[in-house]
């Protein structure tokens, strides 16, 4: 197994997120607007995207490196066909300790047991909110908001212990759900996290106003379910937990843009097409894809990660400001959540 790797400001890489494709069968407002992500919109080529046998290689290599937990993400890493291969090959790789996915759930009835079987570990469900006409605005598609509630219950019934929801919130659109959100994952034994809607990309037309302090969304479940603080369940975790007074279950904030986490951030991300981001606000990425189609060793791929790690300075949401808000940055379709 790896030994560490740290950057500039001696952060360990420790997670790495694997975008396995661009594309996605929903159109979150706040992740892949309709009129950018329309039916002009060009998408990556298959021939372009990594295939298995080469994320599997980088994932050994960054495995090398330090990293520890691999989360597969998109676009929606289920369209990608017989993605339970992918994690088979994932799972049996000798350090990952750790092996997560994020999906909408739209998809996820009918693969559920496939992934548990080939050795997935956790999954995390993208949900906004319980209401149908709240959920088809928010997710701009054309699918009950019951068929993702069907695919969280078969991830349950198929024997993921530990599922997670994540819950984008915006002002005046979906905050009035969060209570019943909580309610629901507190009832069916869910951990979910209120996640703080985050100028990610340059294409959701981000405003300050559109956000919803993490620490409102506490105060506005508190009222009705008690809670109080529990530590972080792991160093550098960046959901922020409470427990429910009066039961079981817990909740989190994710507060990137009110209280951002950078300092403790051990994630890199690996695109569909092979490019490293140290940050999901980064403008470009390194080209492991070149080294992995160019014939070069392990040894090469190992030192082409840890250099680019060594370099990394990033610490986007620290620093949100006028002056970085226009730079160029990647969608987060692209690299993934
Ligand atoms: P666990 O391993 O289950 O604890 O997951 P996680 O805490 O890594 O969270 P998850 O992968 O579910 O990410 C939830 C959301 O947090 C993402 O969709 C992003 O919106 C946000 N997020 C995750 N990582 C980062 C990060 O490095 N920077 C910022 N700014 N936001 C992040
Ligand atoms: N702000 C916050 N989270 C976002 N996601 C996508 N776009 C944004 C954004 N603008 C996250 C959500 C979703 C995951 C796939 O990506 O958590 O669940
Ligand atoms: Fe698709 Fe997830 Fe982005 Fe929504 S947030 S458009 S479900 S990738
Ligand atoms: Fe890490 Fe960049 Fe997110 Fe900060 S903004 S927590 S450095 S990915």
């Amino acid at each position: 197994m790896g030994t560490d790797s740290q950057d500039r400001f001696g952060r360990s890489l420790r997670d790495l997120r694997v975008s396995i494709t661009d594309r996605c069968n929903f159109r979150c407002r706040y992740c892949m607007p309709r009129e950018v992500f329309g039916p002009d919109f060009t998408f990556l080529e298959r021939s372009e995207l990594l295939s298995f046998e080469e994320i599997a290689r980088a994932v050994r290599a960054f495995v090398r490196c330090g990293v520890r937990k691999v989360r597969l993400t998109g676009g929606e890493p289920l369209l990608r066909r017989d993605v339970e291969e992918l994690v088979a090959m994932l799972a049996a790789i000798d350090g990952v300790d750790d092996l997560a996915m994020t999906t909408n759930a739209s998809l996820l009835a009918a693969k559920a047991g496939a992934l548990r079987r080939a050795g997935l570990g956790r999954v995390t469900v993208s949900l906004d909110s319980l209401d149908d006409a709240v959920f088809r605005a928010m997710s701009d598609v054309h699918l009950p908001v019951g068929r993702v509630l069907e695919g969280i219950a078969a991830a349950r019934e198929a024997g993921f212990d530990e599922i997670k929801l994540n819950t984008v919130v915006k002002r005046g659109v979906n905050e009035d759900g969060v209570l019943d959100l909580a309610r629901y994952a507190g009832e069916h034994g869910y951990i979910i996290r209120f996640i703080e809607y985050m100028d990610v990309g340059t294409t959701n037309g981000w405003r300050l106003d559109d956000v919803v302090p993490g620490e409102e969304i506490v105060r506005r479940i508190g009222e009705h379910l008690p809670l109080e603080p529990i530590p972080p369940k792991y160093a550098g975790e960046v959901a922020t937990r409470y427990r429910f007074r009066d039961g079981a279950g817990e909740i989190g904030v994710i507060t990137s843009v009110t209280r951002p986490f950078c300092s403790t951030c051990t994630r890199a991300r690996l695109s569909a097409i092979g490019e490293i981001y140290t940050c999901l606000f980064a403008g470009g990425g390194g080209d492991l894809r070149a080294l992995l189609r160019g014939g070069a060793d392990d040894t090469e791929l190992e030192a082409m990660i840890r250099g680019t790690w060594a370099a990394r300075d990033d610490r986007y949401s620290e620093l949100r400001s006028r002056a970085t808000r226009d730079l160029p940055k990647v969608e987060m379709s692209y690299i993934g959540g």
